[in-house]
C-alpha cells in the first residue's frame, strides 16, 4: 500500500518538476502552484489518500510528502525568480532606445519676411557698391527736422505724427536723419543705404503701424544727375522683384512730389500685376541740406531715396494686412 503511495507521489513529483520548468509566464506559474500545492491541488489531494494507510506508515508518508512539498516549493520559487528576470529583461529590450541612431530632424527657423526684404535689399544695394549706415532711433529735433531744412515753421513739421521724448528728443520719424549724422562725418563721394526702424505717432489698421521700417539711401558725388537716381533705382526694383512680377520686365514711374530736403522731388511707382504702386520718395539732395553739414553745394551734388520696407514685402508677396507682420503667427510666417 505505502509503495504504491510513495509510486505516485514520485510520479507526481516528476510531473510537477517538468511543468514548472516548462512555464512560459508568471501568470501560468501562479496558475500551477495553486494547482499542485493549493488547497485542491495534487499534493494534497494525495495527503487525503493517506487516509488509508496504517498508523505505523503515516508518519513516514507525511515525512516524504513534506520532503516533495519542499522541493517543489523550492522549485517553484527558482523558477519565479527566473521568470521575473526573463519578463524584466523582454520589458527592458521594449524599452531600449539605440543612442546611434540619427536623431529626428529639428525644424528649421527661418528669416522674418521683412527682415528677408532687408537682406535682399542689404545684398542688391552691396552689389551697386554702397555700404550701409546706421543712427540712432531716439533721434534730436536738429537731424530729423532742422538739418532736413525742415524748419521749425516747415509745415512738413507739424504734418508728421512725432512722438516727442522731451522738447528736444524724439523717436525718428523718417531714416533720412542717418543721412546728415553720415554726411558730418565723411567727406563724398558717399554711397551709403541706412535700413531701420522709424516711429509715427499712428493708429494701428491694415496699412499703419506705429512702428515700422524704412530703407535710405544716399549718394553724394561730384556731377551725380537726376538720371543716375532713376536708373538706380530702377535697377535695384528690377532686382527686388525679380520672378514675383507676373509681366516680366519691371517699369518704373517717377511723379514730381514735394519733400523739403529735395529738389527736385518725386515719388516711385512700379507696374505691379498690371497696377502702379507707389513705393516711396526720392530726389536730389537739396542744396540747403548739403550746406548744413558743410557741403560745398557748387561743388557736389547727391540724390536720395526712402522707402518703406513693409510696403515694399506686401507689394512683393501680395500681402494685405501690415498687422500680420508683427503678430508672430508661425502660420503667416512660416509661408516665406
Ligand atoms: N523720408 C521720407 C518719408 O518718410 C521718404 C523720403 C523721400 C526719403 C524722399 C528721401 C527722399 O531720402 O529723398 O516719407
Amino acid at each position: 500500500m505505502s509503495s504504491a503511495i510513495e509510486n505516485q507521489l514520485h510520479e507526481l513529483e516528476q510531473n510537477a518538476l517538468n511543468q514548472i520548468s516548462a512555464l512560459a509566464d508568471l501568470a501560468a506559474w501562479e496558475e500551477t502552484r495553486r494547482s499542485l500545492l493549493g488547497k485542491k491541488g495534487s499534493l494534497t489531494g494525495l495527503l487525503r489518500g493517506m487516509g488509508g494507510l496504517s498508523p505505523e506508515e503515516r508518519p513516514r508518508v507525511g515525512a516524504l510528502v513534506n520532503q516533495t512539498r519542499e522541493r517543489l516549493e523550492a522549485a517553484l520559487e527558482e523558477r519565479r525568480e527566473s521568470l521575473k528576470r526573463s519578463e524584466q529583461n523582454a520589458a527592458l529590450a521594449s524599452e531600449a532606445i539605440d543612442v546611434t541612431l540619427p536623431a529626428p530632424p529639428l525644424p528649421r527657423g527661418r528669416r522674418h519676411p521683412l527682415m528677408q526684404t532687408w537682406d535682399d535689399m542689404v545684398r542688391i544695394f552691396s552689389n551697386l557698391g554702397y555700404s550701409v549706415a546706421e543712427g540712432p532711433e531716439v533721434e534730436t529735433s536738429y537731424y530729423n527736422f532742422d538739418a532736413l531744412n525742415i524748419g521749425p515753421d516747415h509745415p512738413a513739421r507739424a504734418e508728421r505724427d512725432t512722438l516727442f521724448i522731451d522738447d528736444d528728443r524724439l523717436l525718428r520719424t523718417e531714416t533720412s536723419a542717418v543721412q546728415i549724422r553720415v554726411m558730418e562725418n565723411t567727406e563724398p563721394p558717399i554711397k551709403i543705404i541706412a535700413p531701420g526702424r522709424v516711429y509715427r505717432r499712428d493708429a494701428v489698421d491694415s496699412t499703419h503701424s506705429p512702428i515700422f521700417h524704412q530703407v535710405e539711401g544716399l549718394l553724394v558725388a561730384e556731377g551725380v544727375s537726376f538720371g543716375d537716381l532713376k536708373g538706380t533705382l530702377t535697377t535695384f526694383l528690377q532686382q527686388l522683384f525679380e520672378g514675383v512680377s507676373k509681366t516680366g520686365n519691371l517699369q518704373t514711374r517717377f511723379r514730381p512730389h514735394n519733400f523739403p530736403f529735395t529738389e527736385p522731388s518725386a515719388e516711385f511707382d512700379v507696374l505691379f500685376n498690371g497696377k502702379w504702386l507707389e513705393l516711396g520718395g526720392c530726389g536730389m539732395v537739396h542744396p540747403k541740406v548739403l550746406e548744413n553739414v558743410g557741403y560745398n553745394s557748387e561743388k557736389y551734388t547727391g540724390f536720395a531715396f526712402g522707402f518703406g520696407i513693409e510696403r515694399m514685402t506686401m507689394i512683393k508677396y501680395g500681402i494685405d494686412d501690415i498687422r500680420l507682420f508683427y503678430e508672430n503667427d508661425l502660420r503667416f510666417l512660416a509661408q516665406f
